[in-house]
């Protein structure tokens, strides 16, 4: 992936500074490619071939099909299967999919982020800047015509337009901080005509451009041209709401929020004491460094678990890695024999390996290298496979 390891690379010439200050969480965004092909090595037809060829990963749910802004029902395009886990599942049918796309349905394929590698560049960009979790899905359809009805969403989106043209009407309606719940899931279309407005702005988007939409937004995309494709990219932070829940499971440790409440004869007033203690109780919670850590790791750990595998590499021993003994570890005498003990639990050393460990053991790290050449004239394959096993054995670590 040329030119893309940063937030700012996607929605150059916008300055990250600029994007945060005038339109994050503020107003739409609209960065027009410089270059028409800014986006087509990321994510090209082989790639969405590639993908949708993955079929035993597809179901209804995952792979859906959208006509004129009505669902097509599973039974129409999938048939009765049995999944990856033995689950019962609708499986769609590639050429029953290529059927409703020639009528002009709208194909969308759900969670695509970890399924190509490019695609999760771009997602895990967008998670390590945002500190949210970030997921992908593609829409595709061959005609000109309008897959879906105006709505928000309840996470901000950027949607990357890789194919043809299409045109994005932004309305000036805005909900406020919608969540994923269902009093928001459950307001149907008529809600959204009712209270979208008018149109902001409408918004063509070819070839390389990307769009910005904040949480709530109202919003629909037209399809303008033939064959369109773009990349929907869903961002979604912690809220407030998370973190009470981690307030609730906190509050447990203390014995204030296990005690009994005032009983109804002691009167309003004991309640009110109580409340007060509570609120109290409450905001030591809160403003402890133990919280303030913990809600942190919370804000920085934020993220899906996606693919990094990376071989063979993951199972090579590179030969500048670094490593130390765990301190845990101890070099003993028992008897006339010397052995490595840890947590009680003594690991006999092969006698060769002896005066390596041992001179290995008293420095804060080592490479393979190092270990080499602190061993009596042992060959760089063995001084190898003794780190694999100590690493193997989990005697020491990389650092
Ligand atoms: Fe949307």
């Amino acid at each position: 992936m040329k030119n893309l390891n940063f937030f700012e690379d996607l929605i150059n010439p916008i300055k990250e500074k600029n994007f945060f200050d005038e339109y994050y969480d503020k107003k739409f965004l609209h960065v027009k490619a410089g270059k028409s092909d800014k986006f087509l090595d990321i994510f090209d037809w082989s790639s969405f071939t590639k993908i949708l060829n993955m079929t035993s990963i597809w179901t209804s749910s995952s792979l859906q099909l959208v006509l004129d802004k009505n669902k097509i029902t599973p039974e129409d395009y999938c048939y009765p299967s049995v999944d990856r886990d033995g689950n019962e599942i609708f499986q769609p049918q590639p050429n029953k999919i290529v059927e409703f796309l020639n009528k002009g349905a709208t194909l969308i394929a759900n969670e695509v982020d970890t399924l190509d590698t490019n695609i999760s560049s771009i997602a895990r960009i967008l998670e390590d800047k945002f500190s949210s979790k970030t997921q992908c899905n593609i829409y595709f359809s061959k005609q000109g015509r309008q897959g879906f009805d105006v709505h928000f969403d309840v996470h901000e989106v950027f949607a990357i337009n890789l194919i043809g043209e299409k045109v994005w009407n932004i309305y000036e309606g805005r909900l406020d901080n919608p969540i994923n719940s269902v009093a928001y899931i459950e307001l149907d279309k008529e809600y959204a005509k009712e209270n979208c407005g008018k149109i902001l702005k409408k918004v063509h988007m070819k070839p390389g451009d990307i769009l910005y939409i904040p949480r709530g937004q109202f919003h629909e995309a037209l399809a303008s041209s033939d064959r369109s494709m773009h990349l929907s990219f869903s961002v979604t932070h912690l809220i407030g709401h998370d973190i009470l829940s981690i307030l609730f499971n906190e509050a447990m440790t203390k014995s204030f929020f296990r005690s009994n409440t005032p009983m109804e004869f002691q009167g309003k007033n004991k309640t009110q004491m109580w409340l007060n203690e509570f609120n109290n109780n409450l905001s030591e919670i809160i403003k402890s460094e133990s919280f303030n850590n913990k809600i942190n790791h919370q804000i920085s750990n934020y993220k899906l678990t996606r693919g990094n595998y990376n071989f063979p590499n993951d199972i090579t021993l590179n030969t500048n890695q670094k490593f130390s003994f765990k301190n845990n570890v101890i070099l003993k005498n028992v008897g006339n024999k010397i052995i490595l003990e840890v947590n009680k639990k003594g690991i006999k050393i092969p006698d060769m390996y002896i005066h390596t460990v041992k001179e290995l053991i008293s420095v804060n790290e080592f490479t393979i290298e190092e270990a080499q050449k602190k061993s009596n004239n042992l060959d760089l394959d063995t001084v190898t496979q003794l780190v694999e096993d100590l690493s193997n054995m989990s005697l020491i670590i990389k650092k």
